[in-house]
Order: structure tokens, then C-alpha cells, then sequence
């Protein structure tokens, strides 16, 4: 059954919920469809993640996707006009190359309908997200495993464990997060990485954390769209399926093809005369 019609979640409330200790609640979505589902759902965030280039394209890592495909996803999923808060995600190669294309194409997705961008990256990239920040645009940060750093981690592999302060040490991941924070991000992912860091990095910034892999201490929690309906082929270790919509599918689509080999679809109710 859905939610009450609610207000709309903002910026400022990911704040006050830190504060106050509300969880927030965060999903993927790629097109108005499932945004709308989401929204219907009582989702707090949206984030236009993208995974869409594993989940919907089909590839192995996130890396081919453009942002002439972050823009069309995020204009699809802001039409659903939401009480969710949108994030769209700023795809590789977007904001590494220098802070005049970071902003440009933040801007290109606050105008696509984003509500706040995200982008992957620790101490090396703070100052990029305090470019953006400068220019009025709500940052959210994304350390950790970051996919985008697939080959730097030899694929998508869980960090802070090790000691030392190399990229993806237990150290390291902690002064990512305090960097990012100290950049001006309003809200921070943690991805693969222990849960003890993950409590730590909670513990010590004043902006919320949203978990993925990453234990129940964080102050809200996200997962891809596909691995919670049920809809992916894979159930991964940090991730849980709450239906079973890829079985629904498969029956539904089954039992149509089995109607039209029979002709018995469509039936005298559903033609004209
Ligand atoms: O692209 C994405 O879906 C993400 C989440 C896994 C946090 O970045």
C-alpha cells in the first residue's frame, strides 16, 4: 500500500536528518516509470545512478557511460516529478579532466533535472567537488569502492582493509570521507568497504552517509533498483531482493506467448467490431 502524499524531500533535509537521526532511504532508478514507483514507495532519494551501464546496458563496469546518457536518463526520471530527491550521477571522465568541465556538466544535469550531483572520488578530488559547491550545486560524494576506479582496484572489490595509506586502505577511505565533507558535499555513498569504517566515517562527519555495502551504521541506506526488486540475474552478498519481479516476468511473458500460439489472445472481449 503507498505512502500518504508527502513534502518534498530537499536538500536541507538530508541535514536535518542527520541531526535528528532519520534513516534515509535511497534507490536507483533510470526512466519515469520506476521513479514514480519509487516515489509512490516513499523513497527518500533517487539517485540516476550509473550502474545504468551494468544494469541496463549490459556492460561489465560503469565506464563507457556518457553524459549524453546520464542526461537522458535524468531527464526521464525527472519528468515523474517526484517528492524524492533526485541525484544525478556524474559518469566517468565528466569531472576528472579539469574543474571547467566538472561544472559545465554538473550544471548539464541540475538543468536535466538532477536536484544534486554525485560523483566518485576522495582527497584527490575535493577540490573539484568544492568547484561545484562553489557554484551552488548540492554535492554528494562516493567513496570507497568507487566503481569508476575499476581497474586502479583490479574490479569491483571491497576496500578498507588493509593498513597503510594507499588508495583503498582502511586509512585512506577515512580521510577520503573527511576530505569530501570538508569540500562542501552534503551527503556522502560508502560502498564496499568494512562496517567498523564505515561507523567511524558516521560517527565523524556532520553529513549523512548512505551505505552499500557498507553495514547498518550508516544514516541511510542504497541499493540498485534490479538487486531490490528481484529483477537481476546475480544476488550479490551486499545486496537483498525484497521481490521477486524477475520470476513475475518471465511468467507473465510466458503465459502471453503460450496465448498467442494457441490463439487464445486476444479473445472476442478485448477485439471490435
Ligand atoms: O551508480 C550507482 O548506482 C551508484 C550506487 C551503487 C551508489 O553509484
Amino acid at each position: 500500500m503507498a505512502p500518504p502524499s508527502r513534502t518534498k524531500f530537499t536538500v536541507p533535509k538530508l541535514f536535518e536528518y542527520k541531526k535528528t537521526g532519520q534513516l534515509i532511504s535511497m534507490v536507483t532508478a533510470y526512466d519515469a516509470t520506476f521513479a514514480a514507483l519509487a516515489d509512490l514507495a516513499g523513497v527518500d532519494v533517487i539517485l540516476v545512478g550509473d550502474s545504468v551501464g551494468m544494469v541496463l546496458q549490459g556492460n561489465k563496469n560503469t565506464l563507457s557511460v556518457t553524459m549524453d546518457q546520464m542526461t537522458y536518463h535524468t531527464r526521464m526520471v525527472a519528468s515523474a516529478r517526484t517528492s524524492s530527491l533526485i541525484v544525478g550521477d556524474m559518469p566517468f571522465g565528466s569531472y576528472q579532466t579539469c574543474h571547467k568541465d566538472a561544472i559545465t556538466n554538473a550544471v548539464q544535469l541540475i538543468q536535466s533535472g538532477a536536484e544534486v550531483v554525485k560523483l566518485e572520488g576522495g582527497i584527490h578530488l575535493a577540490d573539484t567537488v568544492e568547484a561545484i559547491v562553489e557554484m551552488d550545486i548540492p554535492v554528494m560524494g562516493h567513496v570507497g569502492l568507487t566503481p569508476q576506479s575499476y581497474h586502479r582496484m583490479g574490479g569491483n572489490r571491497i576496500q578498507g582493509r588493509s593498513e597503510g595509506n594507499e588508495a583503498g586502505s582502511r586509512q585512506r577511505v577515512i580521510e577520503d570521507a573527511l576530505a569530501i565533507e570538508a569540500a562542501g558535499a552534503c551527503a556522502l555513498v560508502l560502498e564496499g568497504i568494512p562496517l567498523d569504517v564505515a561507523e567511524t566515517i558516521t560517527q565523524q562527519v556532520s553529513i549523512p552517509t548512505i551505505g552499500i555495502g557498507a553495514g547498518p551504521h550508516c544514516d541511510g541506506q542504497v541499493l540498485v533498483l534490479h538487486d531490490v526488486l528481484g529483477l537481476s540475474e546475480k544476488q550479490f552478498t551486499f545486496s537483498k531482493a525484497y521481490g521477486n519481479v524477475r520470476n513475475q516476468v518471465v511468467d507473465a511473458l510466458s503465459a502471453y506467448v503460450k496465448d498467442v500460439h494457441t490463439r487464445t489472445w486476444p479473445d472476442e472481449d478485448h477485439s471490435f467490431r
